[in-house]
């Protein structure tokens, strides 16, 4: 790979949101180093012979945190070391307000770009769309059932294009240094309407279904997910339940200038790919 300082370096660039981010990025211009341990530049958290070559000469970075908090310190400082100026990381809405060991890499990843020295935004963003086409809820979409723990609190879902579009701003224009911006979707959805709309955009039966935590988290173990990772899906259903993600946020009209893209118009999206059929 040769360097260069005008390079920004995306890291997990075959993500929901990385993948658009370094088009988008592209295609206004920039050089970009699109990174991961399947993407074009190798790059993988646990191996940090992998690291310095990625980080040589960039002069910005769009940082979704590792899983393991111990490594996003550990990577800015070398980062910053190797001459990177500016770093973006994604992190979730609400962070600031809920004990940081509930979410401890998005909280690693947010303290590790505040303590850099350098300039930094955060993107606190909510629950993205593409959770029920390309993540967790897409499975049992298509099995005609999606049952969770939301006690009927709205969502303002946010697609992760608009995440991408705040992404790419943030890292190539001035005047950001220093925040926190809360994104979300134009407006909040509870699941169950939420479904409904997937539904008809698809043209069949999806049911949605409300259950207890305790149901919940029973149904994700006899499904053979760890009891980590129940824990910590958990979390994100006791934060959304108490209704502070709830309300719409202005992050992407203040940052792009533009209305962030619709449920309704994403769903009609996915679901003419195919992705409920
Ligand atoms: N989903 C939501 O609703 C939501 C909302 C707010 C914030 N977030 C935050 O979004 C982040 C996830 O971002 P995303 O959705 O864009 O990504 P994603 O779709 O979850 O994909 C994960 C990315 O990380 C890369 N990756 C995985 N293990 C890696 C390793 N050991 N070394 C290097 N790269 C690795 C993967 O690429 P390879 O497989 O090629 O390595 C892939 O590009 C999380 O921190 C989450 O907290 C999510």
């Amino acid at each position: 790979m040769t360097t260069n300082s005008k390079d920004i370096l995306v890291l997990a660039a075959t993500g929901k949101t990385g993948r658009r981010l370094v088009p988008t990025l592209r295609a206004a211009g920039h050089r970009v180093r699109a990174a991961s341990r399947s993407g074009e530049v190798r790059f993988d958290w646990d191996d940090r012979d992998s690291w310095p070559a990625v980080v040589r000469g960039a002069k910005a970075v769009y940082l979704v945190p590792p899983a393991d908090p111990a490594l996003a310190e550990v990577f800015v400082e070398l980062a910053v070391e190797a001459g990177v100026r500016r770093l973006v990381a994604l992190s979730g809405r609400g962070m600031d307000r809920y004990d940081p060991e509930l979410f401890p890499s998005v909280a690693a990843g947010e303290r590790a770009v505040r303590g850099s020295g350098v300039e930094w935004t955060i993107i606190r963003a909510n629950n993205f769309d593409q959770n029920f086409d390309e993540d967790l809820w897409h499975a049992p979409l298509r099995a005609g059932r999606l049952a969770l723990p939301t006690g009927g609190v709205p969502e303002p879902f946010v697609d992760v294009r608009d995440v991408a579009d705040v992404a790419a701003a943030l890292l190539t224009s001035d005047g950001h240094h220093g925040r926190a911006y809360d994104i979300s979707g134009p407006r909040a959805l509870t699941f169950a309407e939420a479904v409904a709309v997937m539904a008809e955009a698809a043209g069949r039966k999806i049911r949605f279904e409300e259950l207890s935590p305790a149901d919940y988290a029973a149904e994700q173990l006899a499904d053979g997910l760890s009891e980590e990772a129940v824990a910590e899906v958990g979390s994100i259903f006791d934060v959304m339940r108490a209704g502070h993600l709830a309300d719409p946020a202005d992050g992407v009209r203040r940052i792009l200038g533009r209305d962030p893209v619709r449920f309704e118009d994403y769903a009609a999206r996915a679901a003419a790919a195919g992705a409920w059929s």
